[in-house]
């Protein structure tokens, strides 16, 4: 087990109903990174938050300051967006730390929006997160009622606003592009990128898109210091990590660690083994998007670039004939995507599960391009009648063949979240899928 382990960074509130009021997150230290990054330059922010190694919780991983520093300099109107519409399946994290500490939220945001000289900026949370909605108003009410919001903060001159934004509950709403037209009162459909929301993207200003945890760990590194921070990770991936683990464990749950922990200390150390006595089948690594692991694969850390590089992780690239890649010959692994882990047990029905997988995306599918429309209804089409017990041969490949048509083809990144499980479980399990259709005959 790495060490740290008891290092809370965003969870140190959480049980503690009296923090989530600002009396008792100011008793506990609350506000004091804000008075702090306020005497400081914008600009010096966004180098400590750099030197934090600190990277995006959303799922892709990207560097925090780098993606800050994408604003192009003497912007007029810059935006920020929280974006709260945690809606991977296996991810449940923002919300309780939403729920618990809402002031930390407030207090990122607010040094974020310093950093980047941005006056309007929004949470965007979950159409169906009522609970935390609730929680989240009420604390920058207060906030704005205690001048750390509003217009001359604590008398240094400068304006930060916050406007909490409900969604409906779509899951393709938090896909930045169409979380911003949605915050615009369009459809909440992707754009196509270029350009990039650093550069155009809310009402047509640069904005910034950042995950709840992402930006709940700000005034840490403020307070501590970026190398604080950087040195409690591991390689380029600064601070703890906060997984949600459901599935067949004894004790599932969210939990904040170490960067460094391995899979197999996380289910057996943390959660208290497989439960049942069972042993391990499969565990998806960061929502249901992301490639499973097989049990031989359980010794690598929970860190991004591990999960992606590390040889102990068998590509994923199913197709006769092909190989599916990330661009520049990097295979496809895994990815550590927003921390939901999943745990299958040995008693797991893998085409099933792969089935319901795909059932999700397809429904979720925004219809806007023909590979994600039509491929993730075929995936699902063909994933069912596998599942089902009535698959035919050449299924597997035809499965394979759809993902492959899909990844990389499509305007958003959904196609390939649909794509990539499809892949991952084919590659793993293909003895399995083989002998279900075998037994259809
Ligand atoms: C289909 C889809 C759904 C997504 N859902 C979320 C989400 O619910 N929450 C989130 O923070 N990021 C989500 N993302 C990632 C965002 O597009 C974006 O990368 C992220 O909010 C950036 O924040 P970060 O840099 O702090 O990770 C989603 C991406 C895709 C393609
Ligand atoms: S990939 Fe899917 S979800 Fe994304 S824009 Fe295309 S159809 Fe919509």
């Amino acid at each position: 087990m790495p060490t740290g382990r008891d290092t809370k960074v965003v969870t140190a509130r959480f049980g503690d109903e009296s923090a989530k009021t600002l009396a008792g997150y100011e008793k506990t230290g609350g506000y004091q990174a804000l008075r702090k990054a306020f005497a400081m330059r914008p600009e010096d922010v966004t180098s400590e938050v750099k030197a934090s190694n600190l990277r995006g919780r959303g799922g892709a991983g990207f560097a925090t300051g780098v993606k800050w520093g994408f604003v192009p300099p003497g912007s007029k109107q810059v935006h920020l967006v929280c974006n709260a519409d945690e809606s991977e399946p296996g991810t449940c994290k923002d919300r309780e730390l939403m729920y618990w500490d809402p002031h930390l939220l407030i207090e990122g945001m607010a040094i974020a929006a310093h950093a980047l000289r941005s006056i309007h900026n929004y949470i965007y949370i979950r159409g169906e997160m009522m609970r935390e909605y609730l929680v989240l108003v009420k604390a920058v009410e207060e906030a704005y009622a205690r001048g750390y919001l509003g217009k001359n903060i604590l008398g240094t001159g400068v304006e930060v606003h916050l406007t909490v934004h409900r969604g409906a509950g779509a899951y393709i709403c938090g896909e930045e592009t169409a979380l911003l037209n949605s915050l615009e009162g369009k459809r909440g459909q992707p754009r196509l990128k270029p350009p990039f929301p650093a550069v155009k993207g809310l009402f047509g200003n640069p904005t910034i898109v950042n995950n709840v945890e992402t930006l709940m760990n700000v005034p840490a590194i403020i307070d501590k210091g970026g190398k604080w921070f950087a040195d409690l990770g591991m390689g380029r991936s600064g601070g703890t990590r906060i997984v949600c683990v459901s599935g067949h464990v004894n004790k599932p749950g969210v939990f904040e660690l170490p960067i460094g922990i391995t899979f197999n200390e996380l289910i057996n150390e943390v959660c208290g083994g497989v439960w049942k006595g069972r042993s391990v089948k499969a565990v998806i690594p960061g929502g249901v998007s992301m490639p499973p692991l097989d049990p031989s694969e359980l010794d690598v850390p929970i860190e991004f670039d591990a999960l992606q590089t590390d040889e102990r992780i068998k590509p994923v690239n199913y197709l006769p004939g092909k190989q599916f890649d990330l661009g520049g010959g990097k295979p496809l692994r895994t990815m550590a995507g927003s921390g939901g882990v999943v745990v299958m047990d040995d008693q797991t029905d893998i085409p099933k599960a792969l089935w319901r997988i795909l059932k999700f995306f397809a429904h979720e599918s925004c219809g806007q391009c023909t590979p994600c429309r039509e491929g993730t209804g075929w995936l699902e089409k063909v994933s069912r009648r596998i599942a089902d017990g009535s698959g035919k041969p050449g299924d597997l490949e035809l499965l394979g063949t759809i993902a492959h048509g899909i990844a990389g083809n499509s305007i958003c990144a959904l196609g390939d979240a649909a794509a990539w499980p499809a892949m991952g479980f084919l590659t793993k399990f293909w003895p399995e899928f083989e002998a279900k259709i075998r037994r259809a005959a």
